[in-house]
């Protein structure tokens, strides 16, 4: 083990979009029970593309986090593996919840809604326990077990998965809930040109996204996305 912690103050602030998306998703679902196609598509688009956020992010830890803390840190294996376990239930229920926003997509009823939220609830349930042990159990062990060039790996992992065009709705799902000072942790490694661009780039796509998005909170007829 190294004797100096690296930074791993990033899985915890990611982690706070994953915390709050899929009960909002639930929310939304529930909260008109007759929606247009259009809402229908948008709303489905937004499930399928925050379940495979959390497949990528746990993607990335199956492969570049557990198994090197498993390695070289082995007398704390048992502990590293029940938490690593939990990413199996969490895949059950992103299954799950893939599946039933399928059958919402395909016939949206209040019956396939229904399932739809109570998979995203269940989900929700899952990630949150598993979240925070993870931040508790395993993060400090990364921090004095891997290298800061191991653990930014993490990042370009997800980074590269997400599509392009997708971009800039995953960062603004992420810095949406953020403090200030978590915000401004996320944006140190965008470079300063890069992060002038940032109102154009990124908060104005995902302004537009959530506005759609939130847009049929309370069952008014759906405008947003059948104009776009
Ligand atoms: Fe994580
Ligand atoms: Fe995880």
């Amino acid at each position: 083990m190294q004797s100096d912690p690296i930074d791993v103050r990033e899985m915890a602030i990611l982690h706070q979009g994953f915390r709050r998306v899929y009960d909002e998703a639930a929310r939304l679902v529930r909260a008109n029970r007759s929606p247009s196609p259009g809402r229908v598509v948008f709303l489905a688009d937004h499930i399928d593309f925050s379940l495979m956020l959390l497949n990528i992010h746990h993607e990335g830890e199956d492969e570049l986090l557990y198994p090197k803390l498993i390695e070289r840190a082995p007398d704390q294996a048992l502990i590293t593996q029940e938490v690593e376990h939990e990413h199996e239930l969490i895949k059950a229920a992103l299954d799950a919840a893939s599946a039933a926003c399928a059958a919402w997509r395909a016939q949206p009823t209040a019956e396939t809604g229904e399932a739809l939220a109570a998979s995203l609830d269940e989900l929700n349930t899952t990630a949150q326990s598993h979240l925070d042990d993870e931040e508790q159990k395993v993060v400090p062990l990364a921090a004095v077990t891997l290298t800061q060039e191991e653990w930014d790996g993490l990042n370009k992992h997800a980074a590269a998965e997400i599509p392009w065009a997708k971009r800039p709705i995953a960062f603004g799902m992420m810095l949406e809930p953020l403090s200030d000072a978590d915000r401004a942790h996320m944006m140190r490694a965008v470079p300063a040109p890069l992060r002038m661009l940032t109102p154009l780039l990124l908060e104005r796509p995902w302004k537009k996204y959530a506005a759609t998005l939130r847009s049929d909170s309370e069952n008014r007829p759906f405008q947003v996305a059948e104009r776009d």
